[in-house]
């Protein structure tokens, strides 16, 4: 069994060097070890506690999912999703909402200093505070729990929220007296360095002392290091390495040998300004082969979304069927049907066969034909005209039981009309279990002839 290591990115902002250092480059590293599956994604519900700028939320994510494309993430390896395409998601966020203490979240870091703030100004204690930002470790929880991660790389401010997380989950495995959560283990890696910014002080959004890793390009980048603060010592008189943003920035990007060379060039005296050159200079090695991708991803927001709808595709097949399972024990609907982990029931649908439309990831049209227990039996071909669609739904659904004329195939079967097949079945375990869905697909198209 493989380790599963999952972390959330809340896309709110544009990624730095830091973020860069700090998160992407170890957390690629850990996606491409043995025994390792990573689950990383973009934390947009989160983004919508911070920011109601639907803008920059949108950007964000288009920037960091680029960039972690860009950097070396490979999605095929990686599962790597946007956490609003995963509707089990806020399913289970309020699962487990319902089993946590209000006390525990009462005592949340975030929560607390948004009250404190208030004492602090005299307003009252949840003055602007909204129940987003108070349910913020439950959704966090969910995201973990979900796909039963093990590991969870974060930076020091969210280990409070992973410790919550283990909370919620122990707490339920003990309600229902069963193994229902993996408990995740928090994992802060010593060996990654926090990188400072213009200021010396940890490089951060909310310091505004960040060096852009992409944006503004490699003048952007150069400029932005020519900035960085630095004592008063003259060219010629050595410098203290160790003291200085510059040194502990080239040795996050510089191996051993390039890193003791540099620190010997201050030693013995080098100027700040060539100082800074050297640096951006050795930034700019490791970056410009990625900002090359980055460009390219960027000009193509469609072929990322398509990344990111196959990841979605591929976390769901984890998370709908562990759902199915937690309905069952909390006494909700049943699972039973097969096919109902695929596709969502709608509400008042009632007990009939149907059609749903969808665009899939080209923009085109297309649509399956449900059973009526929700189970996917048809899926359309696409089509760029949502009217042929439409055209289509109506044969189909004129067919009647005994008209369509099916091609088997040995796992699937797919739907002729007019000598040109237009639908297919999903592939079956075996011939007989195709036989069975032939029933059943027999059994709905008769259904929508009845109903037209
Ligand atoms: N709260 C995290 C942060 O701000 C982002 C995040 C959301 C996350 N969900 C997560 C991290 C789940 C790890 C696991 O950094």
């Amino acid at each position: 069994m493989n380790t599963r290591v999952l972390t959330g990115i809340t896309t709110t902002g544009t990624p730095h060097l830091g973020n860069y250092v700090g998160a992407i480059r170890p957390a690629i590293a850990a996606s491409r070890e043995p025994g390792v599956d990573a689950f990383f994604f973009m934390a947009d519900y989160h983004a919508l506690i911070k920011s109601g700028d639907a803008a920059r939320i949108e950007r964000s994510r288009l920037e960091i999912a680029a960039t972690w494309l860009a950097a070396g993430l490979d999605p095929e390896k990686a599962t790597f999703y946007r956490q609003s395409d995963i509707p089990e998601i806020p399913e289970l966020t309020w699962f487990l909402t319902c089993i946590t203490s209000k006390g525990m979240l009462n005592r949340a870091h975030a929560y607390k200093a948004a009250v404190d703030r208030n004492a602090e100004t005299g307003e009252d204690a949840d003055a602007g505070i909204t129940a987003g930002l108070y349910m913020y470790p439950v959704l966090m929880a969910a995201d973990i729990l979900a796909f039963d991660a093990n590991q969870v790389p974060v930076g020091r401010d969210q280990i409070q929220h992973i410790e919550m997380a283990r909370d919620i989950a122990q707490r339920f495995n003990h309600l229902h007296g069963g193994e229902f959560f993996v408990l995740p283990q928090v994992q802060i890696d010593e060996q990654v360095a926090t990188l400072p910014g213009l200021d010396g002080r940890k490089m951060s959004k909310s310091y505004d002392n960040t060096i852009p890793l992409f944006a503004g390009g490699k003048k952007a980048l150069r400029d932005t290091i020519m900035r960085i603060v630095t004592d008063s010592r003259a060219p010629g008189e050595p410098k203290d390495a160790d003291g200085s943003a510059l040194f502990t920035l080239f040795r996050a990007f510089a191996n051993e040998s390039e890193t003791v060379a540099y620190r010997q060039a201050l030693e013995a005296g080098l100027g700040w300004g060539e100082a800074k050159q050297v640096l951006y200079e050795r930034i700019e090695t490791d970056v410009a082969p990625m900002r090359e991708r980055y460009e390219a991803l960027m000009a193509d927001p469609a072929g990322i979304e398509t990344i990111l709808l196959r990841g979605a595709a591929k976390a769901r097949a984890i998370a709908t069927p562990k759902l199915a399972a937690l309905r069952e024990v909390l006494g909700l609907r049943s699972s039973a049907a097969s096919g109902a982990s695929s596709t969502k029931k709608v509400a008042g649908a009632g007990k009939m066969a149907r059609f749903a439309s969808f665009r899939d990831a080209d923009g085109k049209f297309r649509f399956r034909l449900l059973s009526a227990d929700g189970e996917q039996l048809l899926l359309s071909m696409a089509f760029a005209d949502p009217k042929a669609a439409g055209a289509l739904q109506k044969r189909i659904g004129s067919l009647g039981a005994t008209g369509a004329v099916l091609q088997m195939k040995e796992q699937g079967m797919t739907l002729d009309v007019d000598g040109e097949a237009v639908a297919e079945t999903p592939d079956y375990a075996d011939a007989s279990a195709r036989d069975e869905a032939l029933l059943r697909l027999r059994e709905a198209l008769g259904q929508l002839a009845t109903k037209a």
